[in-house]
């Protein structure tokens, strides 16, 4: 494998392949050489690039991670696709339609395979509910509340391009994925509302905060909430609550608080969700990792890919179509004709 960026993420990409017994990680490109190096030398990658298409025409590859930010997408994809090379790519798709459509076609031209890291399907609460839901345990879903949103750290000090992303893209994606994947249904048409000023305040033009109800096609409704604007004193990197209830039950997460672990010391206390990424015994045990693997084990076995292309797509289809309607104040169907 090859990896593109060498960021936050990008580090946990090259831990998990250089711990892999099928993954032999070659080279690492990033813009920032020193980033690049630095992953290199942790990670023992032969080979550092600073431009992606030379290193895909001196790397001899099977497949590429693109862990670029949200908005880089496309252009990567098209090259690594155009070169014969599989790829795993980091949330989202794509942030604009123009996106979303070049990488579907080159897919289908190149005949590559291309997973997008949706990792909210293997977040076991959530994979158990999908379990209960396909088993008639809530009867037909009604309805949904989902609140997605990240400590205001994340945008003003972790990302350095929150202002060119929006939460929507960082969060918001798994929000959708995992809504329609639970309503085992499409999102037909939003109606969203978003506040914009307490970042910007700090330095950071983004939007605070969406809040968005969804219309799914066979007739179930959805509430959600994306903010980046969560008190950075909150015990856990993210705050989410989900509930969701059918004709016949209901289901309830909550993964923020969960009581799993309290860290308590002189400065403060932390709540981290274990179950996102952590090591045992020196080994990575979260979530978060087991779909980069799972990308992994369904190249080496030829098999389907647990995010489909289409999902992801559409995920970013419908993000498209919130943010319009935030911005012209009125609900907007969902334009899936790519
Ligand atoms: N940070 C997280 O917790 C997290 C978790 C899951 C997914 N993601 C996703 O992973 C992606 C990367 O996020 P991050 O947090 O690692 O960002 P980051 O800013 O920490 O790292 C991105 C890196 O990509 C490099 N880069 C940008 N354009 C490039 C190009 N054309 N060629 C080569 N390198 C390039 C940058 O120099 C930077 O080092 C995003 O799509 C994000 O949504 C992040």
């Amino acid at each position: 494998m090859a990896l593109i960026g060498a960021g936050v993420w990008g580090e946990t990409h090259a831990y998990l392949y250089n711990n892999h017994d099928d993954v032999n990680l070659q080279a690492i490109c990033d813009l920032q050489e020193d980033k690049a190096q630095k992953l290199a030398d942790k990670f023992n990658i032969e080979h550092v690039f600073t431009d992606h298409k030379k290193m895909l025409a001196e790397v001899n590859c099977d497949a590429v991670a693109v862990v670029t930010p949200d908005f880089t997408h496309p252009p990567l994809v098209l090259d690594c696709a155009e070169a014969q090379k599989d790829i795993l790519l980091e949330k989202p798709m794509a942030t604009t339609r123009k996106g979303v459509q070049k990488i579907i076609n080159v897919v289908k031209k190149q005949d590559i395979r291309l997973m997008v890291d949706l990792h909210n399907r293997w977040n076991p609460p959530f994979a158990e509910a999908r379990k209960k839901i396909k088993e008639g345990e809530i009867g037909k879903p009604v309805n949904a509340y989902f609140r997605l949103n990240d400590k205001m750290w994340v945008a003003t000090d972790m990302l350095s391009w929150a202002e060119e992303s929006s939460i929507l893209w960082f969060l918001g994606s798994h929000t959708i994925d995992t809504l329609q994947w639970l309503f085992d249904d499409k999102i037909d048409r939003v109606y969203s509302v978003s506040h914009h000023g307490v970042l910007d305040k700090k330095g950071v033009d983004t939007e605070d905060i969406y809040q968005t109800v969804l219309e799914f096609k066979q007739g179930g409704i959805a509430t959600i909430e994306n903010g980046w604007i969560t008190p950075d004193s909150h015990p856990n990197i993210n705050d989410i609550k989900f509930n969701i209830t059918g004709s016949q039950g209901m289901i309830n997460i909550d993964t923020t608080n969960n009581g799993l672990l309290e860290m308590y010391n002189q400065d403060g206390h932390e709540n981290p969700d274990t179950l996102v990424n952590h090591f045992v015994h020196g080994r990575a045990e979260g979530f978060a990792y087991k779909s980069i693997l799972h990308f992994v084990e369904k190249i080496k076995k030829g098999e389907d890919f647990l995010v489909s292309i289409k999902d992801a797509a559409d995920t970013s289809l419908v993000i498209l179509a919130i943010m319009e309607s935030a911005k012209k104040g009125k609900p907007i169907k969902v334009d899936y004709d790519i």
